[in-house]
């Protein structure tokens, strides 16, 4: 089992770190700080902390190792960055689809990959994994094998027999499909065969797909945070991106796919990250619809209860 590293030369023996360790695993022992064997999920909090700087992770880099950008050494304290630039880069990014001609650096693509695993995860299991797809023609390639798929879904989806006793004896999922994609997929291949069009990844230049593995806590939530950290990252370093489901959906359900892309079998496709630099400009940023949220507190009668915040 690995386990942090206390430099007892450095230790001064302040109990910062035995404070804040969220699984009890540091305990003072003659004026040190002293790690135990139990349930140390590296999370790194004592790191984080020691004004002495006594605490070291084995095999964790201290640095991400960004190529194209300066990477800040320190911790930016709460409260410090400007939350106008950062609510303002939220709602800046957009679903492109709409992408120029220039391809995406490799560099670009790592770095990207990285920052996505600044993210958290539950009990810092980090399960995430990332696929790089890095160019144009890699995504046409790709774009193929997925077109195939949804050419052998929409036969079986067209046969109104094959619809009806399934609704009988495994759920409306194919119904459903026919009612609300079979139409726009029908199109979307017609215009993929005919006219080359791509409106799957919408023309775009590269792709990031995360997945997780299936037996950490909390593998979606795992991917999706660090989907996220991507989107915004990207955004701020010049591309567009957008999140492309149909291709989750057909991975999800065509093992053979999964197989053909690298994702083992131990492993689950959470996100298709579409990248490229954006043909659109957005001269506003996202509305989204009002949100009321419930308050959940204490009532008179000493139950908890909710209630819609007034505002
Ligand atoms: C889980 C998920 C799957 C999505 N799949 C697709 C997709 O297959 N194709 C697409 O063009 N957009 C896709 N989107 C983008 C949404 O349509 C988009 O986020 C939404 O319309 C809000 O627009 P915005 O991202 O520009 O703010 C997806 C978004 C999410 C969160």
């Amino acid at each position: 089992m690995q386990q942090i590293i206390i430099d007892t030369a450095q230790c001064t023996g302040c109990g910062i770190c035995v404070d804040i360790c969220p699984s009890r695993a540091i305990v003072l022992r003659d004026g040190r700080a002293v790690p135990v064997p139990k349930d140390c999920f590296l999370c790194g909090q004592c790191q984080a902390v020691c004004p002495a700087n006594a605490v070291h992770l084995p095999q964790r880099p201290v640095q991400l190792g960004l190529r194209t950008m300066e990477e800040g050494q320190t911790a930016v304290p709460p409260g410090t960055t400007n939350v106008s630039e950062l609510v303002a880069l939220m709602r800046s990014r957009r679903s492109c689809r709409k992408y120029g001609n220039q391809p995406v650096g490799m560099a670009m693509l790592e770095d990207l990959v990285k920052i996505g695993t600044t993210a958290p995860s539950g009990t810092n299991s980090q399960s995430w994994n990332f696929i790089i797809v890095p160019t144009r023609a890699d995504l046409q390639v790709l774009g193929g094998m997925v077109a195939d798929y949804y050419r052998k879904l929409n036969r079986l989806a067209e046969n109104p027999l094959l619809r009806f006793l399934l609704r009988i004896f495994g759920g409306d999922g194919l119904g459903h499909y026919y009612r609300r994609y079979y139409e726009s997929v029908v199109e979307a291949l017609r215009d993929w065969d005919e006219k080359g069009t791509d409106r799957l990844f919408h023309g775009a230049a590269a792709a990031i797909l995360v997945t997780g593995k299936k037996s950490a806590s909390c593998p979606a939530e795992d991917a999706l945070l660090a989907t996220q950290n991507i989107l915004l990252a990207g955004h701020a370093m010049g591309l567009g991106s957008c999140l492309i489901g149909f291709v989750v959906e057909a991975m999800r359900r065509d093992a053979a796919l999964q197989k053909r892309v690298g994702i083992a079998a131990d492993e689950e496709i959470h996100s298709v990250i579409a990248l490229g630099y954006p043909a659109v400009k957005y001269l506003r940023p996202a509305n989204r619809q009002i949100v009321v949220p419930r308050i959940l507190t204490l009532a008179e009668n000493g139950r908890m209860a909710t209630r819609l915040h007034k505002g």
